[in-house]
């Protein structure tokens, strides 16, 4: 950990030490102030709570992914298939066109539909641990972690099991889409053959369901595209668009919580002495080892934040988990506590316009994980962890092996 005298005089966002542990460099940032400028990239970065939400709040602001694309891309970026599909994405919506589209998802993604599927997602965790308790040892994020969203996922949509495999490989070529980096020739066809084969595919099956409507999300957003509120390329898009922002979002998450029970063995006997924390340590698991590091935004206008002017079209990075560690707000913030009574929310779904619209979807997924887990395997260890480090805004494993003592119920 750096003490102040060590603390890094800039910031790199690119920075590899980020990967692993970016709270010691979170912090000597906070030592320095709220929000700095990030040299060499004309960008400015929030770390402290305050100003976290001040840029999330602020009215008018986006992630300009068209801009970006061109930047990455050249000039023709949105005509290309992988920047048409994804710039149909409600997250990469503006304005009003992000009011309309939000408020159809919105209307078809309900509380009701979510909770009803509880009992489901709880036997889907206990289906995926049962094909491998006996092994006494797993590589959890595949095994379990990020089949756990796409099997909820899918159930949501009814997009049939044998078809999903397909899905997560096309996600692979989509993640791309959505990376900062130049793309190269092989790697633009690769976004571009992704989304090409994900339109199709949820193309037909959008036809299908029209024909014969089901209680579930995918004919609820037919309804509304039929009813107007959205195109027919935005029903395309935010269908596969729900794989895009819940499967490995909550994959990785899932991963995050096993990492921080397993670190804090006296907090994990809390919790499965007395079940009815696990809503509160799932919110000190967001707010502690939550997987969304940043987003970003530009604003049309200039704008004031943290008592700094940034010019109008300034790209702005908002560290979110640093924010959840601002010594300000929360008491002690490196502390893991799931008895922790948080004095404010924490930032790990984002604030503002662009919320995370699937977060009740995603707390039930990590509860239903993480009591599963715990409850039938004991003495789980992680023996290796395979960071993420591609993905630099989010921090959680893609690989992780466990193991543990014995399946309880057997
Ligand atoms: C633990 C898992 C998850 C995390 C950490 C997470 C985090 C986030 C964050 C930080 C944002 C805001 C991004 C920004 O402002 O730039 C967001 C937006 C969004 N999330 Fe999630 N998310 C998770 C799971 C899910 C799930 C399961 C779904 C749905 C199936 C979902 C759907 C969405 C959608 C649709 C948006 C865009 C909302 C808008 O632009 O209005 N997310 N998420």
């Amino acid at each position: 950990v750096p003490d102040a005298a060590e603390a890094p005089k800039s910031f790199n966002p690119l920075d590899p030490e980020l990967i692993e542990d970016p709270h010691p460099t979170y912090r000597a940032m906070r030592e320095g102030g709220t929000l700095h400028e990030v040299p060499g990239l004309g960008m400015y970065a929030a770390f402290g709570y305050e100003a976290v939400l001040e840029v999330l709040k602020e009215k008018g602001g986006d992630h300009q992914y068209v801009e970006l694309q061109k930047l990455r891309v050249g000039p023709n970026a949105p005509q290309e298939p992988y920047c048409r599909g994804a710039m149909n994405f409600v997250l990469m919506k503006r304005g009003e066109d992000h009011k309309r589209v939000r408020g159809a998802f919105i209307r078809a993604f309900t509380r009701h539909r979510i909770e009803r599927l509880r009992p489901q997602i709880q036997a889907t965790a206990d289906h995926l641990i049962d094909a491998f308790a006996d092994d006494r040892r797993v590589e959890i994020i595949e095994a379990f972690a990020m089949r756990l969203p796409l099997r909820t996922i899918s159930l949501m949509l009814e997009v049939p099991e044998a078809d999903q495999d397909r899905i997560v490989e096309l996600m692979e070529g989509f993640a791309l889409a959505l990376q900062w980096i130049p793309l190269n020739a092989t790697q633009l066809q690769k976004a571009n053959e992704a989304i090409t084969g994900l339109d199709r595919y949820f193309r037909e099956l959008i036809a299908d369901r029209r024909r014969h409507p089901h209680d579930d999300l995918l004919s609820a957003l037919i309804a509304e595209a039929d009813a107007g509120h959205l195109t027919e390329d935005e029903l395309v898009s935010n269908a596969w668009g729900l794989y895009a922002a819940g499967h490995e979002t909550t994959g990785a998450e899932i991963g995050n919580a096993i990492i921080a029970l397993v670190e804090h063995p006296e907090q994990l006997r809390l919790l499965l002495e007395d079940q009815s924390l696990i809503p509160s340590a799932v919110d000190e698991i967001m707010r502690h080892r939550g997987l969304s590091q940043a987003t970003q935004r530009s604003f049309p206008h200039p704008v004031s934040i943290a008592g700094r002017d940034i010019p109008a079209g300034t790209p702005v990075l908002a560290y979110m988990a640093s924010g959840n560690r601002d010594e300000q707000i929360f008491d002690d913030p490196d502390r893991f506590d799931i008895r922790r009574t948080q004095p404010v929310r924490h930032l790990s779904f984002g604030a503002g316009a662009h919320t995370c619209a699937g977060q009740h979807l995603a707390v039930s997924e990590i509860e239903c994980a993480i009591a599963a887990l715990f409850t039938r395997l004991r003495g789980i260890r992680v023996e290796s962890i395979d960071f993420n480090q591609e993905a630099i805004l989010f921090q959680g494993p893609r690989r992780m092996v466990i193991s543990w003592e014995a399946d309880q119920k057997r």
